[in-house]
């Protein structure tokens, strides 16, 4: 085992899970809103203080959004869409030094 230390100030992951029945964010835009966090990042030059993970399934599956939870805040957001992104963006920036 290797212990690393990084910039990361926040991890944001996100669910994008497909499975052939039943609800799942990658059904709900999962990978629309993992793609729409990763570029606020990138264009925003937080990309060596806020990293973005896509997951599997986090267990609040739904037929609305995807599952979204932000580190270290310990912060869970279900039923994720597009028109959440900006509180979840505001989130980001809460108490972040950088
Ligand atoms: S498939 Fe995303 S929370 Fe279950």
């Amino acid at each position: 085992m290797k212990e690393l230390s990084t910039s990361y100030r926040k991890h944001i992951f996100v669910c994008t899970n497909d499975r052939l029945e039943g609800s799942c964010c990658n059904k709900v835009n999962g990978y629309g809103i993992f793609h729409a966090l990763k570029e606020y990042v990138l264009s925003n030059g937080l990309a060596n203080a806020v990293w973005v993970t896509r997951t599997g399934c986090l267990g609040f599956c739904n037929d609305i959004g995807t599952t979204v939870v932000l580190y270290p805040e310990k912060k869970w957001f279900t039923k994720v869409t597009k028109d959440d992104l900006p509180k979840i963006i505001e989130e980001i920036h809460k108490r972040m030094v950088l």
